[in-house]
């Protein structure tokens, strides 16, 4: 089993590799600059892929040439947390940065990859947010993560219903609120049980509606 995992050198997505590996799986794991989490590992069946995912493909490292699963990890949330991105704060440069990384990145990744994807009649994972569900919003702000996140679902829908012809599940998912980097390591769950939960997801995705959003415990989220 081949699996491209971005954003592979912490929190969610280095979790998500040591998950597969584990599993057996020959893991393609990505990352921007520093890969020396990923190096430590030290396995042949990791393969390092040196992706920033603005980018429409990777500075070093070689792509697979089918791909069961691409799981779109990588993802940032903006300025400040919570505070830089208030009415007040939020700038149109903010905006446009998280939107690149979170939206447009997958978008490209899965344009980089749909060969290999099609070839093994793999499945892509879209990791978004309960954060850009406009039905979970009742506490307003966070423009630039909610809009991205928001993007994010949206795109997956679409990648799901286009590519269900080809035989590509599109699921998207919503990992908790993990303790990473991200959160300043506060949350309800370890990256463990989120990886756990969604890798069952993951596991059932053709059960799943097409596009749907699911969370990490398998509970699906209007949106
Ligand atoms: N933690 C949560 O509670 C939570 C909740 C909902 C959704 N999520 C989503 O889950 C995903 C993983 O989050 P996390 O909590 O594990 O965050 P994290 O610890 O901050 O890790 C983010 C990862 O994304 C990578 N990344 C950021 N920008 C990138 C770019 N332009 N190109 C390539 N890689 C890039 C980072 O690489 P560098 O090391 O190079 O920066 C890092 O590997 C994100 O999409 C996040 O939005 C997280």
């Amino acid at each position: 089993m081949n699996i491209l995992i971005t954003g592979a050198n912490r929190g969610i997505g280095l979790t998500f590799a040591k998950h597969y590996l584990t599993q057996g799986a020959d893991v393609w794991a990505c990352y921007r600059n520093d890969n020396q989490s990923l190096v430590a590992l030290k396995t042949d069946k990791l393969h390092l892929v040196q992706w920033d995912v603005t980018e429409p493909s990777p500075r070093q490292g070689e792509l697979p040439k089918t791909l069961d699963f691409l799981i779109n990890n990588a993802g940032i949330y903006g300025p400040q947390k919570q505070a830089g991105q208030r009415l007040e704060e939020i700038s149109a440069k903010a905006m446009l940065e998280v939107f690149e990384v979170n939206c447009v990145g997958p978008l490209q990744v899965t344009q980089a990859l749909l060969p290999a994807l099609v070839a093994a009649k793999g499945s892509i994972v879209n990791i978004s947010s309960k954060m850009g569900s406009s039905d979970d919003n009742s506490s307003g702000s966070c423009y630039a993560y909610r809009a991205a996140k928001a993007a994010l679902i949206i795109t997956s829908k679409s990648l799901a219903i286009d590519l269900a012809a080809k035989g590509v599940a599109v699921i998207t998912l919503h990992p908790g609120w993990v303790k990473t980097d991200m959160t300043n390591h506060h949350g309800e769950i370890t990256t463990q049980v989120s990886v756990d939960g969604m890798s069952e997801v993951i596991r059932h995705i053709k059960q799943y509606p097409i596009g749907a959003f699911v969370a990490y415990d398998g509970e699906v989220i209007p949106y």
